[in-house]
């Protein structure tokens, strides 16, 4: 079954405590991203222990740095890690060596491939000749070789994905919006039903959760919607 992801995306730890504790209950994963975290770090992580945690840094260096940022963020015990797939084999390959330092308990490394906020200029403006299609393949099946778990995609891109990589690859989601609720500053949404639909693991969810009146509400509509 598709699980539902909270995004927690805050700096205040004390508001991020409030909604973690309001949508426990309908979540199986809590996700801190790179402003929690940086104004926070991990003793912030530490403060949010309702339910497994992913932390979204999308991680980008040089190999060796990279598996050293991993090996720091292991005593947390996140459940699921982000990095960029265009650091390439030799960096995901480190990421994934230092992440099994931690045993069977090692975070699942999640390979971010081209961000949403990147069309076909932009990319081709950063010097990439085919259009996001191609290039969101290319670098799928170069995470999954190297060492990465699954994939973070849009929610247009799991059918593609799927048929692509078969059913191993663990795909979690974002863009999620119940139908009738504002998209935001999000492109191309599905509803959290399509995405299960066609083939989504996990689907995050951030302010169609946190800006409702009633958050713990929210997550439990959204749940029974995905349990139905
Ligand atoms: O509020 P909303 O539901 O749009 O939040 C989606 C979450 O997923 C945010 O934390 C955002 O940073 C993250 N995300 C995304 N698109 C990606 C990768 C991550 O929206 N491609």
């Amino acid at each position: 079954m598709t699980g539902l992801i909270a995004a927690l995306d805050t700096t205040d730890p004390q508001r991020a405590r409030r909604w973690a504790t309001q949508v426990a209950p309908s979540c199986g994963m809590l996700k801190l991203g790179l402003e929690f975290y940086l104004a926070n770090g991990a003793e912030g992580v530490r403060m949010i222990d309702d339910r497994p945690i992913f932390l979204d840094l999308k991680l980008h260096d040089i190999p060796n740095t990279v598996a050293g940022g991993v090996r720091a963020i292991l005593p947390l015990r996140p459940e699921f890690l982000t990095l960029h797939a265009g650091g390439g084999r030799a960096m995901i390959a480190a990421a994934r060596a230092a992440a099994e330092t931690a045993g069977a308990a090692r975070p699942k490394l999640l390979a971010v491939t081209v961000l949403t906020s990147l069309d076909a200029e932009a990319l081709h403006e950063v010097g990439v000749a085919g259009g996001p299609r191609q290039q969101v393949l290319r670098l799928a099946r170069l995470a999954l070789d190297a060492g990465a778990d699954g994939l973070v995609c849009s929610a247009q891109e799991i059918a593609t994905l799927r048929d692509a990589l078969g059913p191993n690859a663990l795909l979690v989601v974002p863009g999620i919006r119940p139908a009738g609720s504002d998209a935001g500053d999000q492109a191309r949404t599905m509803t959290p039903r399509e995405a299960a639909e066609a083939g989504a693991d996990w689907l995050v969810v951030g302010r169609p959760i946190t800006a409702a009146p009633d958050p713990a509400a929210a997550a439990a509509a959204i749940a029974a919607d995905l349990a139905a």
